[in-house]
């Protein structure tokens, strides 16, 4: 998640790659930075943080036009996966004569370093993407043919990949490539010729031309500004007329679009981390569980969810102790910390201050820590012995929702890998759970039926004296995480309740105007939440049972489809309960994105 532009044009470059950037901003800004191609020299700019202070150092710079009267250009704002997020690891990064930008993930960017390392070439930045600058210096050193060399680069890149890349070897042009990553690329006529526009997505590209193509994936080719050659077949498309709307992906909310977003972003959270056979998580050492008798995470809000949900699959699977603790409880408890305990913490942001000084507290107390955090270079990243990014992209909504399920996704690739050190489990059941991660982002997808369900039901759950969603097993977290998405987004009461536990009090509340939102899936414990289920059934509490399996008492019914695993039925729960509690705010006229009271990033106590 980041963004890249690209002009070809006669106009000033540097504010048009400028002016694009800060409308990819929402994609992830951690640094930024553009070169821009003058036959013999590349002039190259790159700051930290926002695009404004990108902005502050080229401002004084022309417009810089080559012999042909023309101005050629890349730039990226980037949301670091590979390497901290510095000016060395900025991009565009350099070889010798050649520039590159790079939105996604090479995943086997370690063996390409070590090819290009043995064959001379020097690299000055930890990210993945520098390679390719590399590879196509490799190949048109020894080809003389820059197309020859491009097409023979993006061939040995594996991953998630949108390029553009720009050589004094061949001044006048762009190439491009798009693979798992987006990339749009528009046209415009001038009187002075014409002009080619790329970016990560249309915003930058409205109000500059009319004509756009969505490439789509395994399409390449190369632009000059009178030319643009593209490797297969494309359609043209007219660019839409709103930037907000643009920016936004044609959703109505950010919080939408992150939840469609969830698909990719788990692959990306996946990409370089599992094989057929192994997890590899190249952020931690691998004896990193040795000597270890206990796991304790701590994290506040959506993110202790997903540590909930996590101990679970530690306990199940590595066979270590495993307790979640509030991040404003732990501090103050004066809590046991001994050094045979990995503490992890878990935080979209990394600001959190109650998980940060709980992390602070296990530092000082001598114990391994981990941060699973969502932003490179956040306080928490800094402090934590290990971190390990969910790649979830900039998240925008206050109430998370794409940080929660790579968060999850995350975790549990932690506990099999953890496992496999503990010999807690066989190679053989390893390979079966991987072939289910792989399924994740389909889970994840949502079906237009099931958004419209949940958008028609949301009608009746409008109001009443509450709502209670329940579940067993990893289905409780996710309950008290389908809670925490109403009330945030909707201002309505609800709570998230282990199903077990409804007749030791709450049942109590039972009567049609309590709301009763049932997780039932069918690979955990269905008999049991079944018969909890009816006990609210029979005291008339109104049922909206969400589940794979008809159930004939539910008086509202979201029928969930079969899966083989209980956590990919998890996965897809997790969607009806994200849009159902969006819709239900839609239809209260609340502000789904920036909700009442709340922030993104809780950075006090
Ligand atoms: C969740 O939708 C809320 N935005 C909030 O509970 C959030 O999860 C919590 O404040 C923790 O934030 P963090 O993940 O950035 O640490
Ligand atoms: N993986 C690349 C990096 O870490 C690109 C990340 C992005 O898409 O911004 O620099």
């Amino acid at each position: 998640m980041c963004g890249i532009v690209g002009y070809i044009g006669c106009k000033n470059t540097s504010e048009i790659l400028i002016n694009g950037l800060k409308e990819l901003e929402y994609r992830g800004y951690d640094s930024a930075g553009i070169a821009i191609l003058d036959n013999d020299k590349i002039e190259v700019y790159k700051a930290l943080g926002k695009i404004k202070n990108l902005e502050e150092k080229v401002s004084h710079n022309e417009c810089v036009l080559n012999k042909d009267n023309l101005s050629i250009g890349i730039g990226h704002t980037r949301w670091a996966t590979h390497g901290k997020p510095t000016e060395l690891n900025a991009h565009p990064h350099l070889g010798e004569y050649s520039y590159v930008v790079h939105n996604g993930i090479i995943e086997n960017y370690k063996e390409l370093k070590v090819e290009l390392l043995e064959a001379g070439h020097k690299f000055v930045s930890q990210t993945d993407t520098e390679v390719i600058v590399h590879l196509f210096e490799f190949y048109f050193n020894q080809s003389n043919d820059a197309q020859d060399a491009f097409n023979q680069t993006i061939k040995r890149l594996d991953g998630a990949y949108s390029i553009l890349l720009i050589t004094k070897s061949e001044p006048t042009k762009i190439f491009f490539m798009k693979h798992g990553s987006p990339m749009a690329i528009a046209k415009n006529t001038t009187e002075d010729g014409d002009e080619i526009y790329f970016a990560s997505s249309d915003a930058p590209l409205i109000g500059h031309a009319k004509d756009v193509v969505y490439l789509e994936d395994g399409v390449s080719g190369v632009a000059t500004n009178s030319s643009l050659s593209f490797s297969e077949e494309v359609s043209w498309d007219t660019l839409p007329t709103s930037k907000q709307y643009a920016q936004k992906d044609g959703y109505r909310f950010f919080m939408e679009k992150e939840i469609y977003e969830q698909s990719d972003v788990v692959t990306d959270s996946m990409l370089g981390r599992i094989s057929d056979e192994e997890i590899i998580f190249d952020e931690i050492d691998a004896n990193i569980i040795e000597g270890i008798n206990e796991i304790k995470i701590c994290a506040c809000g959506t993110s202790y969810h997903a540590g909930i949900t996590a101990s679970y699959l530690f306990e199940r699977l590595t066979k270590v102790r495993c307790n979640v603790e509030i991040a404003s409880e732990f501090r103050y408890k004066e809590p046991l910390l001994k050094k045979d305990t990995l503490f992890i913490v878990i935080s979209q942001s990394g600001e959190t201050a109650d998980t940060l000084e709980a992390l602070k507290m296990a530092k000082k107390a001598g114990l391994k820590t981990v941060v699973v955090c969502n932003v490179d270079n956040s306080s928490m990243t800094r402090i934590a012995d290990a971190t390990i990014l969910t790649r979830a992209g900039i998240e925008k909504g206050v109430a998370s929702t794409k940080a929660f399920s790579t968060q999850t996704v995350v975790l549990w690739m932690m506990a099999l890998y953890f496992a496999k050190q503990n010999n807690s489990i066989e190679s053989e059941f390893l390979q079966k759970e991987i072939q289910v991660l792989r399924e994740v982002p389909s889970s994840l997808t949502v079906e237009d039926k099931l958004h419209e369900k949940c958008r028609r039901l949301s009608k009746r759950y409008l109001h009443g004296h509450g709502f209670f969603f329940i579940g067993r097993d990893v289905f409780y977290p996710l309950a008290l995480e389908g809670a925490l998405k109403l009330k945030e987004i909707s201002y309505l009461h609800a709570e998230g309740y282990p199903a077990g536990e409804m007749k030791h009090g709450p049942i109590a509340l039972a009567d049609p105007e309590l709301f009763t939102i049932a997780l039932m899936p069918e690979h955990s414990h269905y008999d049991k939440i079944k018969s909890n289920v009816e006990e609210l059934s029979a005291r008339d509490s109104t049922i909206c049972a969400i589940s794979p399996l008809d159930f004939e008492l539910a008086d509202d019914f979201i029928k969930t489809s079969n899966k083989s695993h209980y956590m990919l039925e998890f996965f897809e729960m997790l969607v009806v309960l994200q849009v159902l509690s969006m819709e239900i705010s839609v239809r209260l006229g609340n502000d789904v994105d920036m909700p009442r009271n709340l922030a993104k990033s809780v950075t006090v106590e």
